[in-house]
C-alpha cells in the first residue's frame, strides 16, 4: 500500500516520509488548535454543537495547519500542489493533471493461461495496435511447457509458475500484489479459483468459456469435451461467454456473450477453430472495456 502510495506521488521514500510525517503532525495540530478554540477562545461545553464546531474547525485548519508544518519538513511544493487539487475537487472540477493521468492510466493485468495461449497472444497483441486502458504484466501458468510462456519472452512479459499447494493456500496474491496487478483473466486457465484469490480481486477476475453458459459449463467442461458435447446434442449455435469469475466453476455474472453456427459435418476441431476466432475477436476488446471502465471509477 506504501509503495502504491509512493509512486503515484513520485516520490523518494526520504520525501515519502517526510509527507507522511507532515500529514501526522499537522493534522494532530488542527485538533488541538480547534479544541483550544472551543475550549478557551468561545468556551463552548461537549454538546452536539461542539462537534459540529469542532468538525467545521478542524476542516478549516486543517490545510494551513498542514502547509505550516510542510515549509519545515520542506515539503511545501508537494503540498502546495495537493492542497490546490484537493480544493479543485472538491468543486468537481478536473485538473489538467487528472485528465492526463485517467489519459495514460492503464490498468495492471496478470493473465492466467496453461494452454497453447492464442488469447494471452491476441490480448497482448490488442495493446501494441491500440492505445488500450489495460497492460499486461505477468503470465501466470501452471504448465512448464504451456506455449503461454514463449509469448511472455516474445513479448518480455515476466512469468510466475505456480504451483497447486501454493495456488490452494495463499493464491499467490503477495506475488500479484507485488507486481500491483488490478485484475486478472483467464485464458485457458482450468484450476478452480480459491475464494483467497476472489476475495483479494473481488469483481476483477474474468474467464472466457468456449460456449455458451450456462450450457456446457462446470467442471470438466472445457476445450474439445465441450465441442463433443455441443456435436452430440446436434446443437445448431455454440458460442463464447465472458463472465466475472465466482467460487463455482462457469458460474459468475456474464458479461458478453457471441454465437456462431454449428454447421453440418462440423468435428469438434473445425467446431473450436470457429469458436477460438470469436474469441480472439472480442476478448481483448471487453478486456479493454472494463478496464476503461475501472479507471473511471
Ligand atoms: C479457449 O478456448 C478458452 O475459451 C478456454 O481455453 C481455451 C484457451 O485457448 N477457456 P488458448 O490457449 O488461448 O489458445
Amino acid at each position: 500500500m506504501f509503495k502504491r502510495l509512493k509512486n503515484k506521488w513520485g516520490v523518494n521514500w526520504l520525501q515519502f516520509t517526510l509527507i507522511f510525517t507532515t500529514f501526522a503532525i499537522g493534522g494532530s495540530l488542527s485538533g488541538y488548535l480547534a479544541k483550544f478554540f472551543l475550549g478557551y477562545v468561545f468556551d463552548i461545553k461537549w454538546t452536539f454543537l461542539y462537534i459540529i464546531c469542532y468538525l467545521i474547525l478542524v476542516t478549516l485548519l486543517w490545510p494551513i495547519c498542514v502547509t505550516t508544518v510542510s515549509i519545515f519538513l520542506g515539503q511545501f511544493s508537494f503540498f502546495k500542489k495537493y492542497l490546490s487539487k484537493m480544493g479543485r475537487r472538491m468543486i468537481g472540477r478536473q485538473t489538467t493533471d487528472d485528465r492526463r493521468q485517467m489519459a495514460d492510466r492503464k490498468i495492471n493485468i496478470a493473465v492466467f493461461a496453461s494452454g497453447a495461449g492464442s488469447n494471452a497472444r491476441k490480448i497482448i497483441e490488442y495493446t501494441k495496435a491500440n492505445n488500450a486502458h489495460y497492460e499486461v504484466k505477468l503470465i501466470v501458468t501452471n504448465k512448464k511447457d504451456a506455449g503461454v510462456i514463449k509469448i511472455a519472452a516474445e513479448f518480455g512479459i515476466p512469468v510466475l509458475h505456480i504451483t497447486k499447494e501454493r495456488f490452494f493456500t495463499d493464491a499467490y496474491v503477495a506475488e500479484l500484489q507485488n507486481e500491483a496487478i488490478e485484475f486478472i483473466v483467464l485464458a485457458g486457465f482450468l484450476w478452480k479459483v480459491p475464494e483467497t484469490l476472489i476475495n483479494n480481486f473481488s469483481s476483477k477476475i474474468i474467464n472466457i468459456h468456449p460456449a455458451l453458459l450456462p450450457a456446457y459449463g462446470g467442471k470438466g467442461m472445457y476445450g474439445n469435451n465441450v465441442h463433443k458435447a455441443v456435436l452430440e446434442n446436434k446443437e445448431q449455435h455454440s458460442g463464447i461467454t465472458i463472465h466475472f469469475v465466482n467460487a463455482v466453476y462457469d458460474n459468475g455474472e456474464i458479461i458478453l456473450q457471441e454465437k456462431c453456427e454449428v454447421l453440418d459435418g462440423d468435428s469438434p476441431e473445425t467446431l473450436a477453430q470457429r469458436i477460438h476466432s470469436l474469441e480472439h475477436t472480442h476478448f481483448a476488446k471487453t478486456i479493454d472495456n472494463l478496464s476503461a471502465k475501472m479507471i473511471v471509477k
